[in-house]
């Protein structure tokens, strides 16, 4: 495999062997030589045309772990704002001799659009399109829910986790719907009826618009953020109502089984989605997910540039 765009270019036994390869690597970032020779000599390009905290920190932390060389490109403060084309930063890059192309663009289909066209020779990883996919936070909350929940199994069957929120503008839901299901888990979208997408019963997923019925059902929740960025309409009365319907509160944590986690891909609006309380509890697994991120990342780029997939 060269590039990873999406999780529908993952088999089942590629998704299986990322999260095995980030549990071997994980052991290394815990012991007490956490930087790998592997990728020495190497260039990785992280492209960013939308913001980013954790997706890009974790990329570049995993490439230099991986004793990569990172070079980081943001679309604020460059030529992207004076006009240039992904066509033309491409050619600049592949021209300083990138090895693979990190990159996060606001239009869905710009990571394909990329890995297609002859502008770069590189790997391409997607980091976030648009409103489409996110594949490697989906590959990261997988490990980190096998991790807590999948005990002696390699998938996970049997798991059931519900995706609360703005499912309409979020391409971590998307991946993880995908990937999910793939790896054998059951999984409810919850949802207002606004913030559903089109098509959404084709969706491997159940769809249920009613957050305190499948509460407590599930061994996870995933709280989504609310994109208030991608909404030019009101898709909700107000925030307060949203909070009130589909919010993470202490109360709703109670319904929840006494053994399930609570996530998010960050970042969050603490008092819209989730309560401070709630994403701080005991049963939040929202900071590990970050350094999870990192062994899944370092995982990928080994698998996708020192050539075992
Ligand atoms: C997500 C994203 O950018 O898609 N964040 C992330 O990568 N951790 C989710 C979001 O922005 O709400």
């Amino acid at each position: 495999m060269k590039h990873l765009l999406s999780i529908n270019d993952l088999t089942y036994d590629e998704a299986i062997h990322i999260l095995d390869t980030a549990h071997e690597l994980a052991r290394v970032s815990d012991g007490p030589m956490k930087k790998l020779p592997t990728l020495r000599g190497r260039t990785i390009v992280n492209l960013f045309y939308e913001d980013s905290t954790r997706t890009r920190i974790s990329f570049e932390a995993a490439a230099k772990r991986l004793s990569a060389d990172v070079i980081n490109f943001s679309a604020k403060g460059s030529s992207v704002s004076k006009g240039e084309s992904l066509k033309d930063t491409a050619l600049t890059l592949q021209a300083m001799g990138a090895d693979a192309v990190i990159i996060r663009h606001s239009a869905s289909g710009a990571a394909r659009r990329l890995a297609d066209s002859e502008w770069t020779s590189g790997s391409v990883i997607n980091a976030g399109d648009g409103t489409h996919e996110h594949p490697s936070q989906a590959l990261l909350d997988a490990f980190t829910i096998r991790k807590h929940l999948a005990h002696d199994e390699k998938d996970l069957r049997g798991i059931k986790i519900a995706i609360v929120g703005d499912v309409l503008h979020s391409r971590v839901a998307r991946s993880n719907v995908l990937l999910l299901e793939k790896l054998g888990a059951k999984v409810f979208l919850v949802a207002p009826p606004t913030l559903m997408p089109v098509g959404v019963e084709h969706w491997p997923a159940q769809v249920s618009y009613n957050l305190d019925e499948v509460l407590p059902e599930v061994d996870a929740i995933m709280m989504l953020r609310v994109q208030l960025e991608r909404m030019s309409d009101s898709f909700f009365p107000s925030a307060r109502e949203y909070s009130r319907y589909f919010g993470l509160n202490q109360e709703r944590l109670a319904i929840l089984k006494s053994n399930a986690i609570v996530m998010h891909p960050g970042p969050m609006n603490r008092g819209l989605e989730i309560t401070a309380d709630s994403a701080d509890s005991a049963r939040s697994v929202i900071v590990e997910q970050v350094s999870n991120g990192i062994n899944v990342r370092m995982a990928i780029l080994y698998l996708l540039l020192a050539g075992e997939m």
